[in-house]
Formats: structure tokens, sequence, C-alpha cells
């Protein structure tokens, strides 16, 4: 099928910044997997968003280099795709942390309101971040951002599902990233503002 757009563009964000995580690897792996209509980049400036301090964004862009580079990925992006570990049952604090600079308005906008998101998370349990992921959605739903409902993917096990060299080594998982990131593009592509204006028009 030829694509009737250019690719959309996605954000990934993984909740781990360990250099040899299995969620970016997850995010790696779903990059290589997806359809020629979704272009998928990493980010790899998590590292250098500060802690969240309301008193910092008084301070001026110098002192918010972190976030606003993220603003401005995000804001970009057509679309994002999160994996997140799990950490004590919950997101980890990175993570929520860059998500609380992102809910508040900004000169890029309100970057995550109806900003099209699928998240999925990978650990090396046997749960596969269910907790996690539940209380992902439940912050991205708070921030305006539109979650794909379906399909869900977690990643149990994570450290069986790779080679040595980061390379995935799961055919279902494979088969997974790819129904889950076609799932994505036509989520991108209804919820965009133009396909929402053609609907209104043609009734
Ligand atoms: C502080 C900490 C807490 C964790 N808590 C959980 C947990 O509640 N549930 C779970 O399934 N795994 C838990 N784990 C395991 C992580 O999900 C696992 O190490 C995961 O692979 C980390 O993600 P990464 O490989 O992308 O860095 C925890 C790990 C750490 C370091």
């Amino acid at each position: 099928m030829t694509a009737s757009h250019p690719p959309y563009r996605v954000l990934c964000l993984s909740g781990s910044l360990r250099r040899d995580s299995w969620n970016r690897r997850l995010l790696r792996a779903a990059a290589a997997h997806a359809p020629a209509t979704l272009s998928l980049q990493l980010y790899e400036g998590l590292g250098q968003v500060p802690l969240f301090d309301e008193d910092l964004e008084r301070t001026g862009p110098k002192g918010l280099a972190g976030v606003d580079a993220l603003r401005s990925a995000v804001a970009a992006a057509d679309g994002l795709l999160i994996a997140t570990p799990e950490y004590n049952h919950s997101l980890p604090g990175v993570l929520k942390n860059a998500l609380d600079w992102l809910s508040l308005d900004s000169p890029q906008g309100e970057v995550l309101d109806r900003k099209p998101v699928a998240i999925t998370g990978a650990s090396t349990g046997p749960w596969g971040t269910r907790l996690a992921q539940t209380a992902l959605r439940q912050v991205l739903h708070a921030c305006g951002a539109l979650v794909m409902p379906a399909p869900t993917l977690f990643v149990a096990s994570a450290a069986s599902r790779f080679e040595d060299d980061g390379m995935l080594a799961d055919e279902a998982l494979a088969a997974s990233l790819h129904r889950m990131t076609i799932a994505l593009e036509r989520w991108i592509a209804q919820l965009r503002p133009d396909t929402q204006e053609a609907r209104l028009v043609c009734g």
C-alpha cells in the first residue's frame, strides 16, 4: 500500500535513562518494525530535564534548556510513543517529572493537549509494567493527551527477549510492535485536526 501522506513524526520517550535499558531497546525495536508511514525518533535528552520546580519557570529559558528542548520536540511531533519501566508499582520519577513540565502552558503551547500517544513498557519481572502503564495512562489523561486505548503491550521477562547486542530476538514481540505502530498511525490520522474538520464538513 502506498502512503498517502508524508510519514508522521513520532517522538519516542523511554522512562529509563539506563544505557542498556530494555525500554530503550523496545523503542528501537518499535522503530525497526513500524510501517513506512511512521518515522520514529528516540528522544535522548530526558536526563537534561531538571527536577520540576515552578520557580525555575521564572528564571527564563537559560535555566530551562532541557525543558525547552523537550517541549519543542513534543510540539513538533505528530504523536508520542512512551515505553515505561515499572518502579515500585508505578511509573518512574524521571517520566513523571518530564510530564509535569510538559503539562504546563509554555511558549510552545500546551504541548500534550490532544497529542496522540501510545504507551508500552518492559520489565524484567512477570507482569510487564501493568501497574506502571495504568498510572502513566492516568497522568497522560490529566495532561489532556489522547492515549490510544488498544492494543496494549506489556513486555514481561524483558531480558529474555533481546540478544546481547540489544537486537530483538522474539518474533511474537516483533509482530506485536508492528501491530501497535500500525494502530498508532491510524490513531494519529484519525485525531489530526484536518481529519476532524473534514468529518464536520461531511457531517
Ligand atoms: C527501584 C526499582 C523498583 C522496581 N520496581 C518494580 C516493580 O514494582 N515491578 C516490576 O515489575 N519491576 C520493578 N523493577 C524492575 C524494573 O522494572 C526493571 O529493572 C526494568 O528492566 C527497568 O527498566 P530498564 O531496563 O528500561 O532500565 C524495579 C526496579 C527498580 C530499580
